[in-house]
C-alpha cells in the first residue's frame, strides 16, 4: 500500500508540528534559525542576493541578472500573509552576528491548491544540508495551511534542485510544456474528487 509522502520522509524533530514564528535547528554543529521574512529584512535581504554567483541568481530566475530590483525585493520583503509563505534561515557569522544563509518562498494560488517556491542557498554554503532544512521547513509550513500541492520549476540543467526535489519526495509533471522548465510537484492533500473522477 502507498505511504503518505511525509511518511517516506526522514523529517527532523521540530518539523512537523505547529510551531512559533521562528524555529531553531541543528545544523552540522550550528544553530539554524528559520523564521518569516519581515519587512524589516530588507537590507539583509538585498545583501544576501548581491552576494549570490551570477550563475545561482539564473538558476533560481531562469535569466541572466545581476540583481533583484528594488520592486521585486520590496515584494518578497512583505508577503501576502494571505498565499505566501516566505522563510529565511539564519545562522551566527565570524562576527557572531547572525546572517542570512538561505531563502525560500512558496505563493499559493487563490484556491489554495497549488503553492509555487523558490529556494536559494548562499552561494558558498551549498551542499551543505542548508537546502533540504529549508525545503522540508516550507513544504511542512505550507501543508499546515491546508494547500493540495507544492511545485517548483527547474531548469534542466539544475542537477541540485531535481536531486533535492527528487529525494523529497517531489515527482516530475510530465504535463508541462515541452522546451520549458521542468516542473516538479508534491501532493500535500489528496485531492478528495480524485477518486469519484477516476471511476
Ligand atoms: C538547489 C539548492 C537550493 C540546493 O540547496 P543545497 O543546500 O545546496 O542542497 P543540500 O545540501 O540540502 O542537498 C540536498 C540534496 O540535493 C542534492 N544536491 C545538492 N547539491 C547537489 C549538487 N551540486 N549536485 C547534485 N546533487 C546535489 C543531493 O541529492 C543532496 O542530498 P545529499 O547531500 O544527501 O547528496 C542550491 O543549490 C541553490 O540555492 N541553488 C541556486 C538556486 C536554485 O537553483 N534554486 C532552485 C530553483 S528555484
Amino acid at each position: 500500500m502507498a505511504r503518505p509522502a511525509d511518511q517516506c520522509l526522514d523529517m527532523p524533530a521540530g518539523l512537523a508540528g505547529p510551531g512559533s514564528a521562528a524555529r531553531t535547528f541543528d545544523w552540522r554543529g550550528r544553530a539554524l534559525v528559520i523564521r518569516p521574512i519581515v519587512p524589516a529584512d530588507e537590507a539583509r535581504h538585498t545583501a544576501f542576493f548581491a552576494h549570490l554567483a551570477p550563475e545561482d541568481l539564473r538558476l533560481r530566475f531562469f535569466s541572466p541578472r545581476r540583481e533583484v530590483p528594488q520592486a521585486e525585493m520590496l515584494r518578497f520583503v512583505h508577503p501576502d500573509a494571505a498565499t505566501e509563505v516566505a522563510l529565511m534561515a539564519l545562522a551566527a557569522g565570524a562576527d557572531g552576528q547572525l546572517e542570512e544563509v538561505a531563502s525560500s518562498r512558496a505563493v499559493a494560488d487563490a484556491g489554495n491548491v497549488e503553492a509555487e517556491f523558490g529556494i536559494t542557498v548562499r552561494s558558498d554554503l551549498k551542499h551543505q544540508g542548508l537546502g533540504r532544512l529549508l525545503l522540508m521547513h516550507l513544504i511542512a509550513t505550507v501543508k499546515r495551511r491546508g494547500t493540495q500541492r507544492i511545485a517548483c520549476d527547474v531548469l534542466h540543467e539544475n542537477t541540485a534542485m531535481r536531486a533535492l526535489a527528487s529525494s523529497l519526495g517531489f515527482h516530475v509533471d510530465v504535463r508541462a510544456p515541452i522546451g520549458g522548465p521542468m516542473r516538479y510537484v508534491r501532493v500535500l492533500r489528496p485531492c478528495v474528487w480524485g477518486p469519484m473522477l477516476q471511476r
